[in-house]
């Protein structure tokens, strides 16, 4: 399975930022050992699309809504992430869940609409801290597997983030065991549903952490927050 580097900046970086990051960053792109993705937010997508091209670095959206145009203010449409040059779309994150209310029915009508645009979904799943200490984690993670691909394409791209809620942005990074034991799992669901997939591990990781990570089963690359941030700490992490 290939490896994917993936950088979700979240609501960091104006225009002029992103430019900057990607002049640096392409001097040294060419060394990572996987393919690198960049999720700048959606008024940045313009200005990465135009920095990057040519390069080695992909680009996509943080989320689109499940309809490509019509009367749904505040919306993106993954056809203008398509028409900019995009690849990929981020759904399903556990902030657009806990903060903006989106549900596995919703998600999964992203899926399938992106998918059917010839761009790849990149869909997150992953449990809370009460759900873990419940020993719910498999359920959480088989349902919202179940529910989010129920109108996937089997046969089109597609790639996993198992992003476990308590590690996002907290430093309290997954133990190696608890990220080989859950992509065995998530591994084995896919599986079971028809469906061949990168998985990638999110939850702080860094540099110091990563060459751990990346030798657990079935963990196909990363999906980074905080340590995305600055070309440094970027490409330790995508040349592990
Ligand atoms: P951190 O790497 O900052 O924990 O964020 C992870 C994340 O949410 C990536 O989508």
């Amino acid at each position: 399975m290939k490896k994917i580097f993936a950088a979700n900046w979240k609501l960091h970086k104006t225009p002029a930022e992103t430019r900057a990051f990607f002049k640096s960053f392409k001097e040294v792109s060419a060394k990572a050992t996987g393919e690198l993705v960049f999720f700048p937010s959606a008024i940045s997508l313009e200005a990465a699309c135009d920095t990057v091209k040519g390069s080695n670095i992909h680009i996509g959206a943080q989320n689109c809504y499940a309809q490509n145009q019509g009367a749904f203010t505040g919306e993106n449409s993954a056809q203008v992430v398509k028409e900019l040059g995009g690849d990929y779309i981020l759904i399903g994150h556990s902030e657009r869940r806990q903060l903006f209310g989106e549900t596995d029915g919703l998600i999964a009508e992203k899926v399938a609409m992106v998918q059917n645009l010839g761009l790849t979904p990149m869909l997150c799943i992953g449990e809370t801290l009460q759900e873990r200490e419940a020993a719910h984690t498999f359920r959480v993670l088989e349902t919202q597997l179940l529910l989010g691909l129920a109108k996937a394409d089997k046969s089109k791209p597609l790639v996993i983030a198992y992003e476990p809620v308590w590690a996002i942005g907290t430093g309290k990074v997954a133990t190696p065991e608890q990220v080989a034991e859950t992509h065995t799992d998530v591994h084995g669901i896919l599986t079971k549903l028809g469906f061949t997939a990168p998985i990638l591990y999110g939850g702080s990781v860094k540099a110091d952490n990563a060459p751990t990570l990346i030798a657990q089963p079935h963990v196909s690359g990363f999906l980074v927050g905080g340590a995305s941030l600055e070309v440094d700490s970027f490409i330790k992490i995508a040349t592990v």
